[in-house]
């Protein structure tokens, strides 16, 4: 992992899908923020490719309208260029070659070239090879580098199907695959807290932690992605990805070297020692809902099934909650938990790690004695920092003991600004770290072990498809998964209407 912030060589990034969202709201803003704190090459360019025909002027203007008006805008926006084609004609290829060789020529870009698939998964395949056969793909005098939006397949077949094709194209060491998790600041913190305090590492196996929670709450919905979601559903779209990804840097073994193949490496044998959960124990290990319609203040929130795209009788769902194990040394028989879900009473994604209780209750004869137990809170979004709960003498006579919180919150590191994770991710990019992206052996074995749930949840009419009411904290039965415990809620139900039901 490249630890300075040293400005990468000089290059373009060509951003396929480039009249979509994600170009406007994420990749250009980002690209904009590292011009701003000078981190872009000397030399540089990015060249927008789509069907949409505009020219170069229209597309700044575009994007523009989604950027702080500071005086380096316009500097920024002279770096744009676009060109128009049809992705999936191969002959469009030779075109966008002798664009990009001439605008590598003006700007004295070297040949090397990042490119960025944003477009919808169907032409992972096509775009590859069209690069390949005009070309494009080689890295010989220039860099070539290509990097690929999420989702990395649909299921473990269509995952290890799109690995074999990307790589008949590109080596692994050029393909990218980002999994914007991993760029947020509170994330990578995970390898620093644990990695560099003398304190924790110690704790961190199953002789001191009792089980870890992960959630990832959000207060939206499907936001007009229906269509998307519902062939999806939160356990492709978050669980197999983001969140097993933070279960790899919360589980792993230290790496010896700060090097993108040996943390890679960490996090990929976690994913291999994950116990497969078989199909008959998907129903007592896991918990599905969706959300229904409900009253928050005062106002009517449509339910899943009302959402645009999504059918009447979809029985995807928007909540998943699952219970696992990491069959190894370290973590042998701690419970890990995973929740997510839409339309829940806030934002929030944090990890409680639960430490085990104390061997012998020395204080359990004073009144209202509960025995205490010691959380870390890591929370990585919004309120990024850390939370230590621990037992203190309540003042006066006797020992009466309550649980305080030690509290670091990010924002209290004054001048400080978290970038994006697009904006880190990008960066690592063009600069050819690859630490903090995926590599395909790890996708492969993230898919492993999410197939059978999703097999079982497809072909069982018995596992449940709980609705609950949008703005509370999913079914009401999700803290029987909990082994003898239950959820932490950072916050209250947002509702008290709506029936929790069966659908
Ligand atoms: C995306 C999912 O990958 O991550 C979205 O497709 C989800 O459904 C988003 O909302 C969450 O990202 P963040 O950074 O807001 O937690």
């Amino acid at each position: 992992m490249l630890l300075g912030m040293n400005k990468p060589v000089n290059q373009i990034i060509v951003i396929f899908g480039a009249s979509g969202d994600l170009t406007r709201r994420k990749l250009v803003p980002s690209l904009y923020d590292l011009f701003v704190k000078n981190l872009l090459p000397g030399n540089f360019g990015v060249l927008g490719v789509s069907r949409t025909s505009m020219d170069d002027e229209e597309f700044r203007s575009r994007l523009g309208g989604n950027l702080p008006g500071d005086g380096k805008k316009e500097q920024f926006l002279s770096m744009l260029y676009y060109h128009a084609m049809e992705t999936s004609d191969s002959d469009a290829y030779i075109g966008l070659s002798e664009r990009l060789g001439k605008l590598d020529q003006s700007l004295e870009t070297g040949g090397n070239f990042i490119f960025y698939l944003s477009t919808p998964p169907s032409l992972y395949e096509i775009i590859p090879e069209y690069l390949f056969r005009a070309g494009l793909a080689k890295s010989e005098q220039g860099f070539r580098r290509l990097i690929v939006e999420k989702p990395f397949g649909t299921s473990l077949e269509s995952a290890r199907n799109l690995n074999v094709g990307l790589l008949q194209y590109f080596e692994e060491s050029q393909i990218f695959r980002i999994d914007h998790y991993l760029g947020k600041e509170t994330v990578q913190n995970m390898l620093v807290t644990r990695f560099s305090n003398g304190i924790f590492e110690p704790l961190w196996n199953h002789n001191f932690i009792h089980h870890v929670e992960i959630t990832s709450a959000e207060s939206l919905g499907v936001e007009g992605r229906g269509g998307y979601y519902d062939q999806s559903g939160a356990l492709r779209d978050m669980v197999q990805n983001h969140l097993l990804q933070l279960v790899g840097f919360i589980a792993m073994e230290p790496p010896a070297v700060l090097e993108a193949d040996a943390i890679r490496n960490e996090t990929l044998k976690v994913f291999q020692a994950l116990r497969p959960i078989r199909e008959e124990d998907v129903e007592r290990c896991t918990i599905r809902g969706q959300y229904i319609s409900s009253t928050i203040k005062g106002g009517k929130v449509p339910g899943y099934r009302q959402e645009k795209g999504v059918p009447e009788d979809s029985r995807t769902e928007t909540f998943a909650a699952i219970r696992f194990y990491i069959d190894n040394w370290r973590w042998a028989g701690v419970p890990f938990y995973i929740r997510t879900g839409k339309k829940l009473p806030t934002r929030v994604t944090e990890v409680v790690v639960h430490f085990k209780q104390v061997p012998h209750h020395l204080f359990s004869a004073s009144p209202d004695y509960t025995p205490i137990e010691n959380q870390l809170i890591i929370r990585i979004q919004p309120d990024e920092g850390l939370l230590l709960k621990i037992g203190m003498k309540i003042p006066g006579a006797g020992f009466r003991v309550r649980t305080v919180n030690m509290d670091f919150h990010y924002s209290s590191l004054a001048d400080i600004h978290l970038p994006s994770a697009y904006e880190r991710l990008l960066l690592d990019c063009m600069q050819g770290d690859a630490t903090l992206y995926t590599r395909g052996d790890a996708v492969e074995e993230a898919w492993k072990f999410i197939q059978p749930v999703l097999d079982a949840w497809q072909s069982s009419g018995n596992i449940p498809v709980y609705g609950y009411p949008a703005g509370t904290w999913g079914p009401e039965i999700s803290d029987s998964l909990i082994l003898n415990g239950k959820w932490r809620y950072p916050c209250k139900n947002l509702t008290d209407d709506g029936s929790y039901c069966e659908l």
